[in-house]
Order: structure tokens, then sequence, then C-alpha cells
């Protein structure tokens, strides 16, 4: 079992995730998802995100089939995974409608056969996926405790958690991070609390769909996402960058420190990501793409 301050977890700059490369997306073969991980660890890009659902319960063991052919690869990323979603699909034929949650039982069992899905006998950080209307706090405390105890999990946090959810949660047990949705199309991070409590209490922020899911990108744009590529646009004529490179840099600009979870399934548009980290938007600019999101100047 790896050893390690479990109060302590770093990131690289950006988070790989792992949602679209099996069968919700690109429908990687193992040949495939090895040269995928091989070229992000070259590029230092060493933290995988995953969750127990993605690819209808499938995509954590694609992956892992490359862990268990290349077993020197484990320790050179970090790995997240997510638990407390139960989702109706014909590999759960238990799960009658979509339903949150986060027993004690519930995040046990799903965290060890994430360890199994994954050939690996150590997870570095677990989040519960989405608030459960029914968590009782001190159950889901013992559950990372004991996995805790037992070195299966490193490090805990939660995914699209309200501040209030995240106080709560981190009064029983100590969380590292919170998972949310934060990019140009979705600006409630900025102005519901969240990023203000991570930047209290030293909080990761990690932003998923970091580039709305792809919707920035569409040929058939709505007016916001006029407004926004317009923006991007003349930045991206200064910094000599693409549409990608200008909205992370937007949410890298962040005091707290938000980590893009990137989505895209190409590894030519990951070695583009990492290079927005070298671009440095002044405030003004921020504020101008702040402004293009909403359609109005701030007050
Ligand atoms: N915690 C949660 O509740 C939660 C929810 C959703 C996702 N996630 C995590 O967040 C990760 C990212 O989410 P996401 O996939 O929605 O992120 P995203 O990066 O906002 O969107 C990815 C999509 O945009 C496309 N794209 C990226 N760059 C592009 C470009 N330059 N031009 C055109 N299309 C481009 C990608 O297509 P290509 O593959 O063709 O590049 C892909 O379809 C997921 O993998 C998952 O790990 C977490």
């Amino acid at each position: 079992m790896k050893q390690e301050n479990d109060t302590q977890i770093s990131f690289a700059p950006l988070i790989v995730g792992t949602m679209r490369l099996g069968e919700w997306g690109a429908k990687m073969s193992t040949k495939e998802y090895e040269g995928f991980i091989e070229e992000c660890l070259e590029m230092g890009l060493n933290d995988f995100d995953h969750a127990d659902i993605y690819g209808h319960y499938s995509t954590e063991e694609e992956f892992g089939q490359v862990l268990k052919q290349r077993p020197e690869l484990r320790q050179k990323m970090q790995l997240t995974t997510k638990c407390g979603i139960k989702l109706p699909t014909p590999r759960r034929p238990d799960f009658r409608t979509q339903s949150y949650d986060s027993t004690k039982a519930h995040i046990i069992s799903s965290a060890e056969q994430s360890l199994k899905n994954l050939s690996t006998d150590y997870l570095d950080l677990l989040l519960i996926h989405r608030p459960d209307f029914l968590m009782d706090p001190s159950e889901i405390a013992e559950a990372f405790e004991t996995l805790r105890s037992a070195g299966k999990v490193l490090h805990f946090g939660v995914s699209n958690f309200t501040p209030s959810q995240f106080d709560l949660l981190n009064s029983f047990t100590p969380l590292v991070n919170n998972q949310v949705e934060i990019s140009l199309t979705h600006l409630n991070p900025f102005e519901d609390g969240t990023l203000d409590q991570c930047l209290k209490h030293r909080i990761i922020p990690t932003a998923w769909s970091p580039l709305g899911g792809g919707a920035i990108f569409s040929n058939d744009p709505d007016e916001q996402t006029v407004r926004i590529q317009k923006a991007c646009d003349i930045l991206c004529e200064k910094y000599n960058a693409g549409r990608d490179q200008i909205i992370l840099a937007w949410l890298l600009k962040h005091p707290a420190g938000i980590i893009p979870v990137l989505g895209t399934t190409k590894v030519s548009r990951i070695a583009k990501a990492l290079e927005s980290t070298k671009i440095n938007l002044s405030h003004q600019e921020w504020y101008e793409l702040w402004e293009a999101s909403k359609g109005e100047p701030v007050p």
C-alpha cells in the first residue's frame, strides 16, 4: 500500500478526465487507452479522473486493463474515482431508477469494486459524486475511515456539493476537493460561495466540463456561445492561441487555483491545453470574457 500524509494531495495543473474515453465517447481499445495514458504521463499529466458509472460502469475496467498489463504505470499516476450514483443500466439490473446512495455499505463496496476494476490496491482520491439528500455525514465519515485505515483510499472529497453541504461533511471528516462544474458557460461557483470556501479552507476546486462539454465549439451556437466565441477570438489573436486555450486560461486565472478536468479524447488537444498554463490574461480580459458569458457588464 502507498503511504502518504493523508491530509495532503496535489495535482498536476490539469487533470485528465476519462468519461468520454470508452463507451460514452471514443470507445478506445486497450491499445488506444495505453497510448493515451502513456502520452499524458509523458506530458507530466498524471492525474486521471474516473467515476464508477462512466461508460455505464465499463470505463474503469477498460482503463484498468492497461494497468493489469503494465502494473509499473500505476506508481506514475494518481487515480481519482467517484461513487454514490446508482445508474440504471442492464449492467446493474437492480437499479430501477437513478438514485444516490451514500450509505457506508455502498461507499465501501463501490470503492472496492473500483479497486478491482482499475487493477490497483489503492485509490488516491475518492469523491462522493453527488450530494445524496439522505446522506448521514457520520456514516460517510465511518466509511472513509474504514477505507483509509485499510490503506485502500488515501484522500477523500466530494463533487457537486454546495458550500453548506461541503461544510457539513467536512466537519465530520476532512475533505480535500470539491469537483464542480465551472466554465464560461457555468459561472455559479464564482457567485454561490463555492470558490470563496475553497480559498478560505485551501480546498482544491476542480472544474468538470471546463469547455462547457464542448458546447463552446458548436457549429450551431446559441447567443451566449456566439458572444463567448467573439470575445475569445480577439484574445486568440493577441495570445496566438486557440479558443480552448483562452477558456482554460480564464479558469486558471482564478486565485482559488482551479484545476480543469479535461474531457477531450485527443492527445493533441491535451498538449494544447497544457500550453494554456502559460497564458496570463489581464483582469480586464478576464472580465471581458465574463461579460460575454453574462451578456451584460458587471454591475
Ligand atoms: N463530477 C461530475 O459530476 C462530472 C460531470 C461530468 C464530467 N466530469 C469529469 O470531467 C471531465 C471533463 O468533462 P467534459 O468531457 O464535459 O469536458 P469538456 O472538456 O468541457 O468537454 C469535452 C468535449 O469537448 C470536445 N472538445 C474539447 N476540445 C475541443 C476543441 N478544441 N474543439 C472541438 N471540440 C473540443 C471534446 O471532443 P474531443 O474528444 O473530440 O476532443 C469533448 O467532446 C470528464 O471526463 C469527467 O472526468 C465530472
